[in-house]
């Protein structure tokens, strides 16, 4: 059966954990998908993994609309999510149009980074019915205000803010918050605080569901490997298995294990 935006509620109902994963073509969408992964997300990331640069900011609408394109013709029910890229939701109005774009290459959800600022922007997409993920935390697009990719929220009063931020957006209509790179104890706060299902990346064993890159937890990455990152290939011949065994794992919460968490 197909997952959808009520799925996702019912396992954070249960307490159960699900599996998302970026995939950016139909072949491996379709090998996700079959391996029973709940969430695949078309991420601004494959500026990097696919296109080589050092950030997300130069991907496009149009490379987002291919890719997400192809990712739907290859799904087998997962829910798709599409990153809406660096200012194509500047605005309110630039927002509708683009997510709608989104929408109609096969997204069944846009994801966006940002916070409070972000609440007419969310509410006027999801009176519109397109559903919205907000991603916080560490937000790649803000990579030069970061000053880098640094792990957010370790001091009380940014955790409080983004505790704060967390909950402004699911008021505001956000059905589903995305948490990359927090301390595990402000990841369970914001879990506990929200109704909405909270997936993590570095983000600890708390949250609703889990999310990685695929490349990343296939081994195939260049460059440093995120202390968050575990290769499921390492243990098997098969990238199906490979895929097989990340979803069982976060279903069986054993990933992410302690040396994959930021304690504070
Ligand atoms: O672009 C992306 O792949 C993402 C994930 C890292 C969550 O936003």
């Amino acid at each position: 059966m197909a997952v959808t935006i009520n799925t996702l509620r019912e396992f954070k109902q249960k307490g159960e954990a699900f599996a998302a994963l970026t995939s950016y073509d139909a072949t491996f969408s379709q090998v996700v998908s079959e391996a029973g992964v709940h969430v695949i997300l078309i991420g601004d990331s494959l500026g990097m993994v696919l296109q080589g640069h050092d950030s997300t900011l130069p991907v496009t609408m149009d490379q987002m609309v291919y890719h997400v394109s192809c990712v739907a013709k290859g799904n087998r029910g997962s829910l798709i999510m599409a990153d809406m890229p660096f200012m194509s939701y500047g605005t309110v109005e630039s927002a509708l149009e683009n997510a709608a774009e989104l929408m109609r290459a096969g997204a069944h959800m846009v994801k966006l980074e940002g916070t409070d600022w972000m609440k007419e922007t969310i509410t006027a997409l999801t009176e519109r019915a397109v559903p919205v993920c907000a991603h916080l935390g560490l937000t790649p697009q803000f990579v030069n205000k970061f000053g880098g990719y640094k792990v957010q929220g370790r001091d009380e009063k940014a955790a409080e803010m983004m505790i704060e931020h967390a909950c402004e957006l699911e008021a505001a209509g956000a059905d589903v918050i995305l948490l990359e790179c927090v301390p595990a104890p402000l990841a369970a706060r914001i879990a506990q605080a929200v109704k909405a299902p909270v997936i993590g990346i570095g983000a600890g064993p708390d949250t609703d569901g889990q999310i990685l890159v695929l490349h990343d937890m296939l081994g195939i990455t260049t460059g440093r490997k995120p202390r968050f990152v575990k290769n499921f290939l390492a243990e098997t011949d098969s990238v199906q298995e490979a895929l097989k065994a990340y979803v069982k794992a976060v279903g069986e919460r054993t990933f992410p294990a302690e040396e994959h968490t930021f304690k504070a």
